[in-house]
């Protein structure tokens, strides 16, 4: 298996390179209206947001940025499947221009777009990040009621265009059996507030370069690409930084185009494709390991494992689960000026068993698990009650 990661570095408001219907999966998170690291590149992109704060005018120089990104997010529409996603990395800005302290609501004006330009809103994200940033306590301290809340969230705003993605051929459906994420895994990346978004894959990027372009950690972009597309899609990303987008596309198996108006961050975006070897293995060692981790705590626990995984042979809680296959990316090559090509190979059975051997020796003998026939049980006296799945 390849996949092809490409990079324009041209404005997004534009994006006639992209044909019409072609993206399966949509994942950014834009330079945030009304916050003061990204006025200039704003102001650059129209000279009247620089006068408008000049003069002090906030709300004008809040709706001239976010007209800016109106113009992606209707190309954003012309471009995507019927049926594909959008997901928008998104925070509010707090801010003093001229008298008034004010919050510039970004999420709800970009709902509001997408929704004007005919978008299905769906549930959203929220991201909790934690700050010990000095002004976390802003205004006037302990005397009441010119104080302000701190914003510790941001959001991943979801949108779909038209009604559901179908999967028609026999092909689609086996991609996307393939691509099936683990039932544990469901229940945490599905959740509304994602608290901890930090991984070990972050460290790879120094700090600074990541506060410089406001880079999004590795997990984020990981999680949502998995969540929302299946293997061999076309994942954009109109406003990609350093690209974290394109990395995590190239680790799940999805193809990327990325557009960036900061040419200097072709080192960056290099820098991160090749990482996505090492972070390819990493991750996909662990989402194995933490399921093997959750068969061997349930198994513990007398639950019972109904399914077995049709290419690993490791236990399953539900059918939609069989299908599971990871391909890990053996490595990357500079196909061109701004081009990538990726190459896969399907990981062999017997690299996770020796893993979960491990893992259920400790909690219980277990009969070998490579006899996924029969439902995977552990062995029990009494009659166990299989817990509702779906
Ligand atoms: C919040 S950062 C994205 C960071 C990215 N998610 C990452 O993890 O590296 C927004 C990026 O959009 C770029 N940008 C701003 N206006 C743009 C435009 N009109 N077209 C394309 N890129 C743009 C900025 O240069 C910046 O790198």
């Amino acid at each position: 298996m390849q996949t092809n990661h490409q990079v324009y570095f041209n404005s997004a408001t534009s994006m006639e390179k992209v044909a019409d219907a072609s993206i399966h999966l949509v994942l950014t998170s834009p330079p945030y209206p009304m916050i003061a690291m990204w006025d200039k590149g704003f102001c650059h992109q129209d000279r009247q947001i620089e006068k408008s704060l000049a003069a002090h005018k906030g709300l004008d120089a809040f709706e001239g940025m976010h007209r800016i990104l109106d113009q992606v997010w209707q190309e954003v529409y012309r471009v995507l499947v019927p049926g594909g996603i959008v997901c928008i990395n998104i925070g509010d800005a707090t801010r003093k221009v001229g008298t008034h302290f004010v919050l510039y609501p970004n999420h709800s004006r970009i709902v509001n777009a997408m929704q004007a330009l005919g978008f299905s809103v769906l549930p959203e994200i929220l991201w909790r990040k934690q700050t010990n940033a000095p002004n976390k306590f802003m205004g006037s301290g302990m005397l009441p009621v010119g104080s302000y809340v701190t914003l510790e969230h941001e959001y991943i705003l979801v949108f779909r265009k038209g009604g559901l993605r179908a999967f028609t051929t026999t092909a689609d459906k086996e991609l996307r059996h393939k691509s099936a994420y683990f039932w544990e895994e469901r229940n945490q990346w599905f959740s509304d507030i994602w608290v901890d978004l930090k991984g070990t894959t972050q460290k790879l990027t120094k700090n600074s370069v990541r506060a410089r372009s406001g880079a999004f950690p590795f997990e984020l972009p990981y999680r949502l690409i998995n969540m929302f597309s299946v293997q061999n899609d076309l994942v954009l990303d109109p406003f990609m930084g350093i690209g974290t987008t394109a990395q995590a596309a190239a680790v799940a198996g999805r193809n990327s185009l990325g557009f960036e108006i900061e040419k200097m961050f072709i080192d960056d975006i290099k820098n991160s494709l090749q990482q996505a070897v090492i972070i390819s293995n990493d991750r996909i060692n662990k989402r194995v390991s933490d399921h093997l981790a959750f068969v061997a705590d349930r198994l513990t626990r007398k639950k019972v494992l109904k399914y077995t995984n049709r290419h690993y042979g490791f236990p399953v809680i539900t059918r939609q689960e069989t299908g599971i296959m990871f391909p890990l990316l053996d490595k990357i090559d500079n196909t061109g000026a701004a081009r990538f090509r990726c190459d896969y190979r399907f990981s062999a059975k017997n690299e996770f068993c020796a893993t979960f051997e491990q893992v259920t020796s400790k909690s219980t003998p277990q009969k070998p698990f490579s006899q996924p026939e029969k439902p995977f049980t552990k062995p029990k006296k009494r009659k166990a009650v299989q817990e509702s799945l779906f």
